[in-house]
C-alpha cells in the first residue's frame, strides 16, 4: 500500500492544501495585520522595545507578537511579524517609524543607488531567528507566512521618502530614466530573494509578497515593475524551493490582476476589497488560489454588517481553492471582540446557496 504522507493524509497544514489548488469544506483563514496595534497585549509588549526596527529585530519580542493573534483567534495561519522597510534598512538606508508613518532618506534620481550595499546582504539574521522561535512554538496545524514587499512597492518608500499621495517623484523617475531606476529594482530584487530565502531555510511555510501600491502604475508600467519583478523573484524562489507557494497581494490592480495571475508565477493572489468577488471566481481561481477581500472597515462595524459581507464571500468563492482574508490590514481602531466573532463564523462549513 502507498505510504500515507502528510500530503496524501489530508494532515497537511490547511493554508498549505488551498494552496495546492485543494477547495476546503471550511477554507483557512487569516488576516493580513493581524498582529499590531488593536490588540491591548501588543501594545503592552510594543513598550518594551524603544524603536519599532529594534522591536522587529528583537526575536523574543517578534516571535511573541507574531503568536498572539493565533492563541487569541486560532487563525490557520500566522504571518511574521516583520516589516517591509526592514529591506531598505539592511541596504544600509536611514528608516524611521514616526507618529504619521515611515521616515526614509531618500533615494533620489541623481545619486540613483550609489549609497546603498550593493554586495552581501546582512543584518536581517534576528528575523531568522525569530522564524525559527515561531516554528518551535506554533502548532502543527498552523502554517507560519514569511513576507516581504515587492520592489515596486518598497521602492516608493525608498524614493518617496515615505507614503505619498501621488507618487509623482518615483514615477517621474521610472518614465524618464528607466535604466537608472532599473538598477535600484534590481538592487531590491536581489535583497529580496536572500532575504525570503533566509526566511525560507529557518521555516516558513509560504511567502506573501506584498504591492501595496501596484494600483497606481500604467498598463506599459505595471508590466515592468510590478509583473517582471515578481516574476523574477518566484522564479528564482522556485528553483531553490519548489515546494514554498508563493502569495501574490497587487493591491488596487484593478484590470491588471488577471494578467497578474497569468505572468507573474504566483500560486495564490490576494484580492483588495473593491474586486468583485464573481469576477475573481470566474478569472482567477481556475488559475491560481484566490486569497481576500472582506473589507476592513467591516470588521471594524462588526455584527451584521460583516456577516452578510463574509457570507458573499465565501458563497462566491468557496467552491473553489481559497484562503479567507481581508482586502487590507486590519485597523487599528478594531474591537478585538469582533475578530472573536469572525473566527466563530468562519468556523461554520461554507454555505453555497
Ligand atoms: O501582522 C502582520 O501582518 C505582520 C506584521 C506586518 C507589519 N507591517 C507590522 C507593522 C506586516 C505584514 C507589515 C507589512 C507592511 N508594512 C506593508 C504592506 C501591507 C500594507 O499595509 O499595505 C507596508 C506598506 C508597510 C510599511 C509600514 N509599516 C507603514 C506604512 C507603517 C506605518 C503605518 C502603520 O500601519 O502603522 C508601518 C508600521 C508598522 N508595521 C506597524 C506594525 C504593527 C505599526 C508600528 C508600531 O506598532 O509601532
Amino acid at each position: 500500500m502507498e505510504e500515507k504522507t502528510a500530503a496524501t493524509s489530508g494532515e497537511q497544514k490547511r493554508l498549505l492544501r488551498a494552496l495546492d489548488g485543494e477547495m476546503l469544506e471550511r477554507p483557512p483563514w487569516w488576516l493580513m495585520r493581524q498582529a499590531g496595534r488593536y490588540l491591548p497585549e501588543y501594545r503592552t509588549l510594543r513598550t518594551r522595545a524603544p524603536g519599532f526596527i529594534e522591536f522587529c529585530l528583537n526575536p523574543a519580542l517578534a516571535s511573541e507578537a507574531t503568536l498572539q493573534p493565533v492563541r487569541r483567534f486560532g487563525m490557520d495561519a500566522a504571518i511574521l511579524f516583520a516589516d517591509i522597510l526592514l529591506v531598505p534598512h539592511a541596504l544600509g538606508q536611514k528608516v524611521d517609524f514616526g507618529e504619521d508613518g515611515p521616515i526614509l532618506e531618500p533615494i533620489t534620481e541623481g545619486s540613483g543607488i550609489s549609497g546603498l550595499r550593493q554586495a552581501g546582504f546582512a543584518g536581517l539574521d534576528p528575523v531568522y531567528e525569530t522564524v525559527r522561535l515561531c516554528r518551535a512554538a506554533l502548532p502543527v496545524e498552523t502554517a507560519l507566512i514569511g513576507f516581504a514587499g515587492s520592489p515596486w512597492t518598497v521602492a516608493t518608500y525608498m524614493v518617496e521618502g515615505g507614503a505619498s499621495r501621488d507618487f509623482r517623484v518615483i514615477k517621474a523617475w521610472a518614465y524618464r530614466d528607466a535604466h537608472g531606476f532599473g538598477a535600484l529594482i534590481e538592487l531590491i530584487i536581489d535583497a529580496t530573494v536572500d532575504y525570503l530565502s533566509g526566511q525560507i531555510t529557518a521555516g516558513v511555510d509560504a511567502i506573501q509578497l506584498f504591492d501595496s501600491w501596484a494600483g497606481v502604475l500604467s498598463e506599459a508600467s505595471f508590466a515592468r515593475w510590478v509583473i517582471e519583478p515578481t516574476r523574477r523573484i518566484t522564479a528564482r524562489l522556485k528553483e531553490r524551493f519548489p515546494n514554498v507557494p508563493v502569495i501574490g497581494f497587487p493591491r488596487g490592480a484593478g484590470l491588471f490582476y488577471q494578467r497578474y495571475a497569468a505572468e507573474s508565477g504566483v500560486a495564490a493572489i490576494g484580492i483588495d476589497t473593491a474586486v468583485p468577488v464573481a469576477y475573481a471566481r470566474d478569472m482567477l481561481q481556475g488559475r491560481v488560489a484566490v486569497q481576500g477581500n472582506l473589507d476592513p472597515i467591516a470588521l471594524l462595524v462588526g455584527g451584521a454588517v460583516m456577516e452578510e459581507e463574509v457570507r458573499a464571500i465565501r458563497a462566491a468563492l468557496g467552491g473553489g481553492p481559497f484562503i479567507f482574508n481581508l482586502g487590507h490590514g486590519v485597523l487599528p481602531q478594531t474591537p478585538p471582540r469582533h475578530v472573536a466573532a469572525l473566527a466563530r463564523l468562519l468556523a461554520e462549513p461554507v454555505d453555497r446557496a
